[in-house]
């Protein structure tokens, strides 16, 4: 059958909107926006109506953060920054290792606000909590990679994971509270239990842990969630790169996990548990989602294995009508799949400690988007649809450590890198960032589809879905395309999109503010070169939740993505992360595209939280 045009794709979405209920004016101005690319603006909007009430930034190619005229935004928390009493930051990166377990850790990802004391919505005192997604081994010595030590292992593995400080707004302004008997920091060495189906699996047993039911630390901890009973979920995802197999080759099972012979972070010559060819099983043990309670700084995290082992994005949730929790989360590769995690047992409000292990009994499902805008809930359940002995899969436990393979025999549909996937607070409507997978339609790999229109998709789409009878626990759903993004300019038609407003590329933070803004964060991996020419720095923008128009709040320094969007509860405080800055610079000593945030000739470029507030102390966006 012929594949259909972008066009036609994206009309059939648009005029199922009377189906969908999203809203007549909504619906109007989005039909509007297919032939409206021409209102898309690379300098902004700022003529339009709209409920935002900033006049939209331009595009930067500037080593620094813009705001809107009206908003203040400040460096809060960078990498190396003690997190209570501890050591400080020593610009030439000469910290030990025993320091940089008590300071940030780099390349900060997603991130959330918890109110103190707990359980209440204080605006003004809480936890923030941070992922630290990777490293840049680089910049975390002062001579680099020149030489590799034991030493130096321990500093790299107290750089990742996840941290938890104690903030406070006291005479306007935030300030981390220094000590704090909540300051934490979460690394590569950290006990974490085993939860769930595959804990004790013959699959999770290593030399070190022959029953299989604790791990040494988290890594990789890109995008994030939370729970109602106030605990922060971390998702790991590209664990592959810290593992290496020099000498055996990966099974095709293994190999869908990318195994690679090489590990560009060398943990595995000083840490054997990092080389598979001596510990296979311990590739087994990442690729999880991580529950930490922030509130209880002796607290041991636990991998929730029920939600399955892939490339984890994110991991917001939201209620059943019944009170069951329901987890959306993606597997950010190209080709892989969405998911929901629908729990056993209802969410108990009056019980913190009943919710425990909530998350360790329920159905994961695999999504299939349907061409017609329909869709449906695959269970991944050992015994059913193919998930069976014959086909390779042993138990419930070998489903979800090879979740990939089961989302494959299941037959779910093929994405486009799926990044955070967030629910509307008031609607339940949910929204998934799609940032671009530029080998759609080439040899080998499938072609456009309906929810993945575009080959070559090198700029993103957002795409969202309502769950049949708006009960979150439903097998099936109705979806539709959200925004295509693009570059209105661009020469290839196909690559133009339909942004009704500033122009973006590369989806990847969606964050909904408490009012029903919805929030994007972009994530070019080489951002104003190539296809990216025209779009400056990455940049967060915001979108008018009645017009559907998207206008762009901010733009970041050099090199960076934007990432980690979260609101206090009175949606007048954002901390946002700047990650990266700096990357792909030729040379990062010699000639570096950013020393942010410092600016200072020669200094390191140092990921960190900013926070932004509106200078009136009004609600962000407004
Ligand atoms: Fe770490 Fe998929 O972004
Ligand atoms: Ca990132
Ligand atoms: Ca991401
Ligand atoms: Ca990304």
């Amino acid at each position: 059958m012929a594949q259909p045009s972008l066009e036609e794709l994206v009309a059939l979405r648009w005029s199922r909107r009377d189906v969908l209920k999203f809203g007549a004016v909504s619906s109007l101005t989005s039909l509007l926006g297919l032939s409206q690319t021409a209102c898309t603006t690379m300098a902004g909007d700022a003529g339009a109506t709209s409920g935002l009430g900033f006049k939209s930034v331009p595009i930067s190619s500037a080593d620094t953060v813009v705001v809107p005229e009206g908003y203040t935004s400040r460096l809060f928390f960078a990498w190396g920054d003690p997190i209570s009493d501890g050591p400080s930051f020593k610009p030439d990166a000469s910290n030990s290792a025993a320091d940089q377990a008590v300071q940030a850790g780099m390349h900060h990802d997603g991130m959330h606000f918890f109110s103190l004391p707990p359980g209440s919505n204080n605006p003004d005192h809480g936890l923030l909590v941070v992922n630290h997604e990777y490293l840049d081994q680089r910049l975390l010595y002062p001579d680099g990679m020149l030489t590799w030590t034991a030493e130096k292992l321990r500093k790299a593995q107290n750089a990742v994971g996840c941290t938890v400080i104690e903030i406070k707004h006291e005479a306007g302004q935030w300030k981390v509270v220094r000590p704090s008997k909540y300051a934490r920091r979460i690394t590569s060495r950290t006990p974490i239990s085993i939860g769930g189906p595959a804990r004790g699996s013959a699959l999770m047993r290593t030399a070190a842990d022959p029953a299989g039911v604790e791990v040494l630390g988290t890594h990789s901890n890109c995008a994030n969630g939370f729970t109602p009973w106030g605990t922060y979920l971390t998702c790991e995802e590209n664990f592959h790169s810290h593992f290496a197999q020099p000498v055996g080759k990966p099974d095709g099972r293994q190999a869908r996990y990318r195994v690679w012979p090489r590990s560009g972070y060398r943990w595995h010559e000083f840490d054997e548990r990092f080389n598979i060819d001596k510990h296979p099983n311990e590739f087994n043990r990442f690729g999880w989602i991580v529950e930490i309670d922030p509130y209880d700084p002796m607290s041991k995290p636990v991998k929730r294995t029920a939600l399955g082992r892939c490339a984890h994005e994110s991991a917001f949730h939201t209620l059943s009508p019944d009170g069951r929790v329901v987890i959306y989360t993606g597997d950010d590769a190209r080709f892989e799949y969405i998911y929901k995690f629908v729990s056993r047992d209802a969410y108990n409000p009056k019980d913190r400690a009943a919710n425990r292990d909530l998350l360790d009994h329920g159905t994961l499902y695999a999504g299939k988007f349907h061409a017609d805008g329909s869709g449906t809930w695959l269970p991944l359940v050992h015994g059913q649809q193919g998930l069976t002995v014959a086909n390779g899969f042993v138990d419930q436990a070998d489903v979800l450590v090879h979740v990939k393979l089961a989302g494959e025999q299941v037959g779910a549909t093929k994405m486009d890198r799926p990044e955070w996937i967030v629910i509307h607070p008031k609607s339940g409507e949910v929204y998934a960032a799609l940032t671009n997978n530029s080998q759609r339609g080439t040899v080998d790999n499938p072609g456009k589809d309906a929810a993945n229109p575009r080959n070559k998709n090198v700029f993103g789409q957002i795409m969202r879905w309502r769950e049949a009878g708006n009960d979150a626990a439903a097998t099936s759903f109705s979806w539709d395309l959200f925004v295509i993004a693009g570059d209105p300019t661009h020469p290839d038609p196909a690559q133009r999109g339909n942004v009704k407003g500033d122009a973006f590329a590369c989806p990847d933070t969606l964050r909904f503010s408490p009012d029903g803004t919805l929030w994007i964060g972009t994530d070019i991996g080489i951002p104003g070169r190539g296809d990216y020419a025209n779009l400056g720095n990455n940049q967060l923008l915001a979108v008018d939740s009645v017009t559907g128009q998207i206008r762009r709040f901010l733009t970041g320094p050099r090199g960076c993505e934007i990432t980690g969007l979260t609101f206090t509860p009175d949606g007048k405080t954002a901390f946002l992360n700047i990650q990266h800055p700096g990357e792909f610079s030729e040379d990062r000593q010699a000639d570096p595209i950013s020393n942010w945030p410092s600016g200072l000739t020669g200094a390191r470029p140092r990921s960190a939280t900013i926070v932004i507030t509106k200078d009136d102390g009004g609600v962000i966006g407004t």
